[in-house]
């Protein structure tokens, strides 16, 4: 049961605050309550940990502003959104509606990030998105009040696919989760690898997040293909990196960075040698990802990852717009421009954004390597989404 009872102590200084506030003008109330941000992100399931190191990172940005952007105290509120779409607009309203956020950051999952967006436009509120790289958010349902902090599933996919197809590798597979983030990733695959000479022969889904790859691995040998391209992520991830390894094939296993992602240590020996692109790798040469890393494992107590550097960037650029505007969400335009225009030292190296809010950034090729996702060259520099559709104008 909620207590009602107000102590006299209470009693006394909101009487005072009252008084106080008589006298100020109603910005500068506004401004002293806190900003509400909703963490709307997975905290179960299958993208538990993508979660959790996006939350980490984003406090840990905080931490180091002494928990204020633009002048204003910073509250968290946070919501499992379990990474299901079925259960979107539901979380949706509740932030927005019940929790009365200022400010949304989410999600993980694309499907999920789908079916809350129209409850993001209608109501206006500012959205950053830390992961889920559903096209359609910078693309054809771009809207001014979001913005995408992480990649665009089309980006790191088209990456490998060009240094494949570069390399002279003719056919490939691609295999996936069948959701959108699979089904845009093996897009962008697709128009990398056949712009450079290859073809996908073939693509084999299974629904998320299901893990019985057994059936799709045994058509594998039949298919006469010089690669498997994939996308899976998080724990799924785990699992189709060991089952592909048991499964002897003589076909190389390349991927969306997302397959060896923050889960190196429990693919083991499986991983080893597996060519994957992103856009952030280990031993990215730049002090800001120096300093980056150490503070995440000495605040995570285990290593940052590319879901951790997409937090803190969530973070920063939420920071910028907030400073722009001194902490007064109301002064939309100016919010918006700011943040449009920044320029944000990532531990990605530097990125900026596109007129659809997307990030403009390096696809690095990483090849996985006693336990590290070793950077070996850059697939595509300063690649933008096309952002197809986006009417957006600057
Ligand atoms: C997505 O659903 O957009 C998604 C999920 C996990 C990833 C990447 C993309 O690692």
């Amino acid at each position: 049961m909620p207590n009602f009872r107000i102590s006299r102590r209470a009693a006394l200084s909101s009487t005072a605050a009252l008084a106080a506030s008589a006298a100020l003008p109603r910005f500068a109330i506004a401004q002293a309550k806190p900003l509400k941000v909703g963490l709307m992100l997975p905290y179960s399931g299958t993208f538990a940990q993508l979660g959790e190191n996006i939350t980490i990172a984003i406090e840990m940005y905080l931490a180091e502003k002494g928990g204020k952007l633009g002048g204003r105290e910073i509250q968290l509120v946070k919501l499992d959104d379990e990474s299901k779409p079925e259960l979107g607009p539901q979380n949706a309203d509740r932030m927005i509606k019940r929790d009365n956020v200022d400010v949304l950051i989410g999600t993980v999952h694309s499907g999920v990030q789908m079916a809350i967006h129209k409850a993001v436009t209608e109501s206006g509120t500012l959205c950053i998105v830390p992961n889920a790289g559903a096209v359609a958010v910078t693309r054809n349902l771009c809207a001014k009040n979001v913005f995408r902090a992480s990649f665009s599933n089309w980006q790191p996919a088209y990456g490998m696919g060009v240094a494949l197809g570069k390399r002279g590798v003719k056919k490939a597979a691609w295999m996936t989760w069948d959701y959108a983030a699979g089904a845009e990733s093996g897009e962008g695959f697709k128009q990398g690898f056949e712009a450079n000479g290859g073809q996908v022969v073939q693509v084999l889904t299974l629904k998320f997040p299901e893990t019985n790859f057994q059936p799709l691995l045994a058509q594998v040998p039949g298919l006469g293909v010089d690669a498997v391209g994939a996308f899976f992520a998080g724990g799924g991830a785990i699992n189709f990196v060991k089952d592909y390894a048991a499964a002897g094939l003589k076909v190389p296993l390349v991927g969306s960075g997302f397959l060896t992602e923050g889960v190196l240590g429990p693919q083991g020996a499986a991983a080893e040698g597996i060519e994957t692109a992103l856009h952030y790798g280990d031993g990215l040469e730049n002090p800001r990802n120096t300093s980056f890393r150490a503070a995440f494992k000495s605040r995570a107590g285990r290593d940052a990852d590319v879901y951790a550097v997409q937090g803190y960037d969530s973070a920063q650029l939420l920071g910028i717009g907030l400073e722009a505007v001194k902490g007064n969400l109301d002064n939309e335009a100016a919010l918006h421009k700011a943040m449009r225009e920044a320029r944000i030292d990532s531990p990605r190296g530097p990125i900026s954004f596109s007129k659809s809010q997307e990030v403009v950034q390096n696809i690095y090729l990483r090849k996985a390597s006693g336990g590290l996702n070793k950077v070996t060259g850059v697939a595509v520099e300063n690649l933008a989404d096309p952002g197809t559709g986006c009417k957006l104008s600057s």
